[in-house]
């Protein structure tokens, strides 16, 4: 059975060793409450999956201006930091371990967001479409950063990282994956700059990579999730493999405890020759974390064939908040559907 190698313990790092390789993925649920602070229904939700060998929260936003979505959490707060202290209590209590995923939306925004103001982005090129979950708005040009705002967003991700710790979480993850703010910089689609902060691969990372540098200072468990394919949020461009290869091949001088696929579909890619988890295994010498429609036989398989050391599952993991064991015990899973996203079970 493929699917057993699932249950074998995995050290992380000389500090940490996970109790199994299922990972469960970051997945944004809307449901803090309207000061963005995470109510006792969130604990008990992350809690019930505590039998996971790690846990990834949702994305929490690092300041005010990385709003995107409604009710998404945060962490920058005093009181979100206690809100989030009742989480990892008692997933802690349960026997789990959980990371926070520190999140800024940059473009993915709108100005009912951000009282009024324009959302921030590398450049101002706006996403084209609908904004999600509202009546009919339609997504703005964003405003292109100030080197000094860009120094105030590293400093904003650091405090998220800082507060992070106070409320217990094991580490963080930055997220840099899914066409958010730091993987617009990352792309040449949204990041036209010609300064320090664009033009070439190691301008286009320097945020990542200052970002990485000031987090590790606070919390010592930093995983970092990419999107080196632009599958969401913004548009490829050829030159995109680049920067991804410079980004991966300069992770592994950072003591990462993983770096972690951002798909909703690890397919193969024939830009890359692989799948991104692949692809990313490739050039990351570190733990890699396979992500993207993943069942606990494809998981097993990815694991036995060296494509990544942990898998994450996402949506089996809202439709089934008993997943390790029904894979342990081969019961049948729950189908996941998207009406499921409207409560917490
Ligand atoms: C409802 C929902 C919310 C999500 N929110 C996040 C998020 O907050 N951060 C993130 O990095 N990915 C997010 N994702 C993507 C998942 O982490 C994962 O990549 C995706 O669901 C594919 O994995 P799966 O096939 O196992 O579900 C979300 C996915 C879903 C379905």
């Amino acid at each position: 059975m493929t699917h057993n190698i699932l249950f074998e313990p995995y050290q992380l790092n000389q500090n940490m060793t996970l109790k199994n390789r299922i990972v469960m993925a970051p997945m944004n649920r809307s449901m803090a409450d309207d000061n963005f602070i995470p109510t006792s229904a969130m604990a008990d939700y992350y809690a019930r999956r505590a039998d996971t060998g790690l846990i990834i929260t949702e994305s929490l936003m690092i300041s005010t201006t990385a709003q995107g979505y409604p009710n998404t959490p945060a962490i920058y707060s005093p009181e979100q930091v206690e809100g989030w202290k009742a989480v990892t209590e008692k997933v802690h209590r349960n026997g789990g371990k959980i990371f926070a995923q520190i999140w800024h939306t940059g473009r993915v925004s709108h100005p009912i967001y951000l009282n009024g103001e324009k959302p921030l982005a590398p450049s101002a090129v706006p996403l084209k479409g609908r904004v999600p979950r509202t009546a009919d708005l339609q997504y703005e040009t964003p405003r292109a950063m100030t080197s000094e705002e860009i120094k105030k967003i590293i400093s904003d991700f650091t405090h998220a990282a800082a507060n992070a710790k106070k409320a217990g979480f094991d580490g963080v993850e930055i997220h840099a994956a899914n066409g958010y703010l730091l993987d617009q910089f990352l792309h040449w689609d949204t990041n036209r700059r010609t300064d320090q902060w664009g033009g070439t691969p190691e301008n286009m990372s320097r945020i990542l990579f200052e970002v990485i540098r000031k987090v590790k200072k606070e919390i010592g468990h930093v995983g970092v999730r990419l999107s080196p394919t632009a599958y969401l949020h913004l548009d490829h461009d050829e030159r995109d493999i680049q920067v991804s290869d410079y980004v991966l091949k300069h992770l592994n001088e950072y003591g990462l405890a993983y770096v972690h696929t951002g798909m909703f579909e690890d397919n193969y890619q024939p830009h890359l020759n692989a799948t991104v988890t692949q692809y990313i295994k490739r050039l990351y010498k570190g733990t890699v974390i396979a992500c993207g429609g993943y069942s606990a036989e494809t998981g097993g398989k990815a694991l036995i064939d060296g494509d990544a050391d942990l898998v994450a599952i996402g949506r089996p993991l809202i439709a089934n908040p008993d997943y390790v064991i029904k894979v342990r015990q081969q019961l049948p899973l729950v189908s996941y559907d998207v009406e499921m996203l409207n409560q917490l079970f």
